[in-house]
């Protein structure tokens, strides 16, 4: 039984499973992993040795390399099997293959990040049929196995904090599971305003809210997102009582405490991954591949809401507006592949390429690549590339936070410039040291580009020392403290 249990789609570790039956760990990717490991890993515990004992972190099954490993280890306790889960007590979830992928693919990933990163063609999509209900009833089942794990694996009295859209039914359902639990829930995404969030069918746009609503705390990333939580419940959940000021929900006798947790990076951590010899071997074969050109960094998931068309776009009109840019810049596009079972993902990625060469041809030289764009998952290529950034692009249309934009100046060698989009969630803390953008602008970003690249180095120096101020003020472990401590 656990004093503090962590639940989320991803976990920390995940698995291919090769023709032979033997399995290939492979870390956890994004935000939230990255957030939640600094939290339970072993080495960085506070008494430097074991994670404590009593955290156990719940996730699912993502393919069939987990479920096999799943199945093998005793009661889904990845830790008991001797699998390297970074310290923690992970638990995974074999959920069935059908009901996983519609929780996952159809409801999460098409419809709920869809919803509050804007992402719809809105004169085609969404399209609520009787198949969006069969998928939402697969999403309850989904949610349904979290709470049971959650409910089976609590100590009395225990802490439990649920992450993120995956899991917007599962405090609801662990509540009334078991009552005497505490529980937090946290989105790592943006909120969709009232008038956006009502494309959902009302009772699944009710359901959701009313999910999070089971919990004692809900926490967002900025103030932003969590006004925009607290307008639908006022606008769109019957029987919801706002409190603005004192920031609750009140509904069926319960409150809802709302609250702010901008989660940053853990400085330590990062800057000794990025000193590992792996990472150095990437900078050199980075600098013989681009000499001492100037060099303009993104990196992404492929990921729509990541805005790297139109990034790439502004690269190609800053080319075209600044000639004396040809020959002395290059832009890195580094890009992990990412929910490849969407067909919006695979034709997005496509879109990047088709760009990228075309800039290539119109720019490329027999002795300059104008852009080096690299679809694959690469962690110390990406910390290199950090490292040696003159400008550090992070353009998302809309984005709960964006770690990039915070580990890039915390990792950078001589201090990058950073072009930011006002929509991610980071520009609330990092706008003043930025150079901000409207995500949909080619044209400005194109001139951001460009004055990045002009400033000078001292002031781009400055800059980027507070911005890596700013980026470590909230670390991962006491992000997940102050969440904890909400809760008391
Ligand atoms: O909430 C967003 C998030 O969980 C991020 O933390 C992470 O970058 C991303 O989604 C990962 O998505 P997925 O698990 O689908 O690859």
């Amino acid at each position: 039984m656990s004093q503090v249990l962590v639940a989320s789609n991803r976990g920390p570790v995940s698995f291919s499973l090769a023709d032979d039956g033997t399995l290939a760990p492979r870390r956890g990717g994004g935000g939230l992993v990255a957030g939640l490991a600094a939290v339970t890993e072993a080495d960085r515990a506070p008494d430097g040795g074991q994670a404590p004992p009593d955290v156990l972190w719940v996730c699912a099954a993502l393919g069939e390399g987990d479920r096999s490993a799943a199945r093998r280890a005793p009661g889904g306790r990845l830790d008991l099997d001797g699998h390297d889960t970074g310290g923690a007590a992970v638990r995974m979830l074999d959920i069935p293959a059908a009901t996983f992928h519609r929780a996952y693919n159809a409801v999460a990933n098409s419809t709920l990040w869809f919803v509050h990163h804007l992402l719809y063609d809105t004169p085609r999509v969404p399209h609520f049929d009787a198949r969006a209900r069969r998928d939402w009833q697969s999403y309850e089942a989904y949610n349904a196995a979290f709470a049971d794990a959650l409910a089976g694996e609590a100590a009395p009295g225990a802490k439990a904090a649920v992450q993120d859209y995956h899991l917007s039914l599962a405090p609801r359902m662990l509540r009334d599971r078991r009552p005497d639990l505490r529980i937090v829930h946290f989105s790592h995404t943006p909120w969709a305003s009232p008038e956006y969030y009502r494309l959902l069918p009302d009772d699944i746009g009710a359901a959701v809210l009313d999910g999070i609503l089971g919990a004692d705390h809900a926490g967002f990333l900025t103030d932003r997102w969590a006004a925009a939580f607290l307008d639908c419940c006022e606008q769109l959940l019957p029987g919801a009582r706002v409190d603005r000021a004192a920031r609750t929900v009140t509904r069926g006798g319960h409150v809802t405490r709302v609250g702010v947790h901008p989660l940053g990076v853990d400085g330590e951590r990062l800057r000794a991954r990025a000193a590992e010899p792996d990472v150095a071997e990437r900078r050199r074969a980075l600098r013989e591949q681009v000499g001492d050109r100037r060099l303009i960094v993104r990196i992404d998931r492929t990921e729509p809401s990541k805005n790297i068309v139109r990034g790439l776009a502004a690269y190609r009109e800053m080319l075209a507006d600044h000639p004396e840019w040809h020959g002395r810049v290059v832009h890195l596009a580094f890009a992990y592949p990412s929910r490849y079972d969407l067909p919006e993902y695979r034709e997005y990625t496509a879109a990047v390429r088709r760009l990228a060469g075309r800039i290539r041809d119109e720019y490329g030289t027999a002795s300059w690549d104008p852009l080096i764009l690299r679809v694959e998952d690469d962690l110390p290529r990406a910390l290199a590339a950090y490292q040696v950034a003159d400008v550090l692009v992070v353009n998302p249309i809309r984005d709960g936070m964006n770690l990039v934009a915070k580990e890039g100046p915390v990792v950078s060698e001589r201090g990058c410039a950073l072009v930011l989009s006002r929509e991610a969630g980071a520009a609330a803390e990092l706008a003043g040291d930025a150079l901000t953008v409207n995500p949909y602008d080619v044209s400005q970003t194109a001139e951001a580009l460009h004055q990045a690249l002009l400033m000078p180095p001292d002031r781009r120096a400055e800059r980027c020392a507070r911005l890596a101020a700013a980026a470590t003020a909230l670390p991962p472990r006491r992000w997940f403290a102050d969440q904890l401590a909400a809760l008391d």
